[in-house]
């Protein structure tokens, strides 16, 4: 950020939401965290006493050796429960069966395809899948894997995702788990960077309808990958596929043949659990290092209080992210599966067959606990409120969102359309380099805001400061940073100590860096500002791109909007939205709807806001994980060719069109 003085966030909202009056009656009597002086006191004694804080936290889970010390600081090094042997796999699984839950489900599944009778549906229980993962760990076990090698995993969201996941935890080979929607280049570039030998993956994967060629994207990538052993393919759609001999083999060859005796592997609490490969400022992507101890604690205690897990009455909890981004592996797998409560597994798009999908398998499965995107939210109100009105959602206890600042407007419509106005909604802010949530609301407990993600989760020392690392006023914009490790810390990059340090620890000095520009109000919430080059210098004051488009929302002209910086040759930076419009307005697309909408900006915000162009499009770029592409809008708006690896574009034709209607 630039020297120059910050001002005040200009994204206001005052409608504070208590917690409900009914929400402990509807948790079954149990809520974690019951009020803020609960909260309050827990939280000062975390960062007051992080060793005493995790130890106790720390001792819920199974250990095979104890560990000698909970935390070893070296500035940027942490480890955690050194000297302990534990295993992520054992107590998401196996040590529910050991308690007597065996029979208990762990993943209720549902396939996209819906046949006369309705989608395909699989309760996997707790022994099912202790065993099933054995089978898999054994199968990977004799195609050469053994502890700290690193396994690719390219699939759609199977049950068998998750077990291979599991299997690879068990042996203490790390997994690599690529997105099932990216093309063979970014196989072949993890698959290198990391060093893989072994890739398991499917024949294809439903997706609205489609198969996915998962298995001819992974062959297209060995071509360029001699170094590939072994792929392990399991059979989903019943496509055709080559399957090359001596390399390739199947799931039901491999794994059904096995036992169920491989045991969980004891590793160190610092031996690598997984990598996960994310876009960071510059092309290439970096391979997150997290390991064993830190990071099972942390997601399982984070879920348990983040969303009010109480196993054992009822609750299922449906996260709509895909296992192939840290959500996924954090509040799908790792952190739900040893809280013993469901987690549901959903294979396809959220519009097939229709747009009502979500809200169906809401009905259908109970669902307490919804967890879903701004981005995704967005969407569900454009497709209109009847689809989930002609729903019965009245299971539904608390609603999550993550990703991406949640407008307001998008708040309101989730917390009464979907919520029927009685659910908290806990918006989680994190990264793939924390783990797990690091800010958000305790449902129950604190009251929310729509907008911000309010405050810190136990353990976590945010703080807003500005390039010297001092605390900013309240209202002051400036960098979010985390001033103390917490177990679920980001380890490293892959193969890359100078970025690892370049990134997340040089700008503000003995401070972790997140990235994003934040401000806490006057109540000490947090609000997301957005990415830190998402951040305007506007004629030297400072603009969220995420108010700009909050605003445009709120018109209710237009139904979704991206703000990105252009060069402006009297203010530095000028103003580009780009706007998908309302419906109804479609046909009004034209210079007076751009006066009405930058008066309404100007007016809503103040002049300084006014965007200087307006660009009206049928969609946003979008990555695969449904993040606006704003990289490549800057160059658009800037009127450059764009450079940029564009492969994790959603849609290319909505890129194509842009340009088409550039005037
Ligand atoms: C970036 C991290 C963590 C899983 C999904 C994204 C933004 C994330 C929020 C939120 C405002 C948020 C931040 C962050 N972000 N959650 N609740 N409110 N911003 O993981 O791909 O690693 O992206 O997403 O900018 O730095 P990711």
């Amino acid at each position: 950020m630039s020297s120059n003085a910050p001002i005040h966030s200009v994204l206001t909202e005052d409608r504070v939401f208590p917690p409900p009056a009914d929400f402990a009656a509807r948790m079954h009597g149990t809520v974690h965290v019951p009020d803020m002086d609960a909260y309050r006191a827990m939280h000062e004694r975390s960062i007051r006493d992080p060793e005493g804080f995790w130890g106790d936290v720390a001792k819920g889970f199974r250990w095979f050796r104890p560990w000698d010390r909970v935390l070893e600081w070296n500035l940027p090094d942490a480890k955690w429960f050194v000297g302990g042997t534990t295993n992520a796999c054992f107590n998401a699984v196996d040590r529910q069966v050991e308690d007597g839950h065996g029979d208990e489900v762990a993943i209720l599944w549902e396939g996209e395809p819906m046949g006369a009778a309705g989608p395909e549906v699989r309760r996997i229980t707790y022994r099912e899948l202790r065993d099933e993962v054995a089978r898999c760990a054994a199968a990977l076990e004799e195609l050469g894997v053994r502890k700290g090698d690193v396994v690719t995993i390219y699939m759609g969201m199977v049950p068998e995702l998750a077990v291979a996941v599991l299997a690879c935890a068990r042996l203490g080979a790390p997994h690599s788990v690529i997105f099932g929607g990216f093309a063979p280049q970014a196989i072949v570039d993890r698959v290198q960077d990391a060093d893989s030998k072994v890739i398991v993956t499917c024949d294809g994967g439903w997706r609205r309808g489609s198969v996915v060629p998962l298995k001819a994207n992974v062959d297209a990538a060995c071509e360029r990958l001699p170094e590939v052993r072994h792929v392990l393919v399991l059979r989903r759609t019943g496509g055709e596929v080559a399957m090359k001999p001596g390399r390739d083999v199947w799931w039901h060859d491999a794994v059904a043949k096995q036992g169920t005796g491989r045991a969980c592997e004891p590793v160190d609490a610092e031996h690598p659990l997984f990598l996960l490969y994310t876009s960071g400022s510059t092309g290439k992507p970096k391979g997150i290092v997290h390991t064993t101890g830190g990071y099972m604690v942390f997601t399982a205690a984070t879920a348990h209080w983040t969303f009010n897990l109480v196993p054992g009455q009822g609750q299922v909890y449906f996260c709509t992210a895909d296992i192939g981004w840290i959500t996924g592996h954090s509040y799908i797998l790792y952190g739900i599966l040893p809280n013993r409560v469901p987690t549901l597994m959903y294979e396809g798009a959220p519009n097939f067959p229709a747009e009502d999908r979500f809200w169906s398998i809401v009905a259908r499965h109970r669902v307490t606990h919804f967890y879903t995107a701004p981005t995704a939210i967005r969407s569900f109100m454009r497709w209109g409120d009847a689809h989930p009105a002609r729903h019965d959602l009245t299971s539904l206890r608390v609603l999550g969102t993550v990703g991406e600042p949640i407008n307001p407007e998008a708040w309101i419509w989730y917390h009464e359309r979907i919520g029927g106005g009685r659910c908290p909604i806990v918006d989680t802010m994190w990264q793939t380099e924390t783990g797990g949530h690091v800010i958000t609301p305790l449902p129950g407990c604190t009251p929310t805001v729509p907008g911000s993600c309010t405050l810190p989760m136990f353990g976590v020392d945010a703080a807003v400061v500005d390039e010297h690392g001092k605390e900013l006023p309240a209202n002051a914009g400036g960098l979010l940073v985390i001033r103390k490790p917490w177990p679920a810390m980001l380890r490293g990059i892959r193969g890359d100590r100078q970025r690892f340090i370049d990134t997340y620890w040089s700008r503000v000095p003995g401070m972790y860096l997140a990235g994003d520009g934040a401000r806490r109000d006057q109540r000490g919430c947090f609000w997301i500002m957005g990415r830190i080059d998402d951040v305007l210098n506007v004629s030297g004051h400072r603009l969220g791109t995420a108010e700009v488009e909050s605003s445009l929302v709120g018109s209710k002209l237009v139904v979704e909007a991206a703000v990105v910086g252009m060069p402006h040759e009297i203010k530095g930076t000028g103003i580009a939205a780009f706007c998908v419009l309302h419906p109804d307005q479609a046909a009004n697309a034209g210079e007076d709807l751009r006066r009405r909408l930058a008066e309404h900006v100007a007016k809503d915000i103040g002049a300084i806001a006014r965007p200087d162009v307006i660009r009206f499009t049928n969609g946003l770029p979008k990555t695969r994980s449904g993040k606006i592409m704003r990289r490549l809008l800057r160059d658009i708006a800037a009127g450059k060719e764009t450079t940029q690896d564009t492969t994790t574009l959603e849609d290319f034709g909505v890129l194509a069109k842009l340009r088409e209607t550039d005037e």
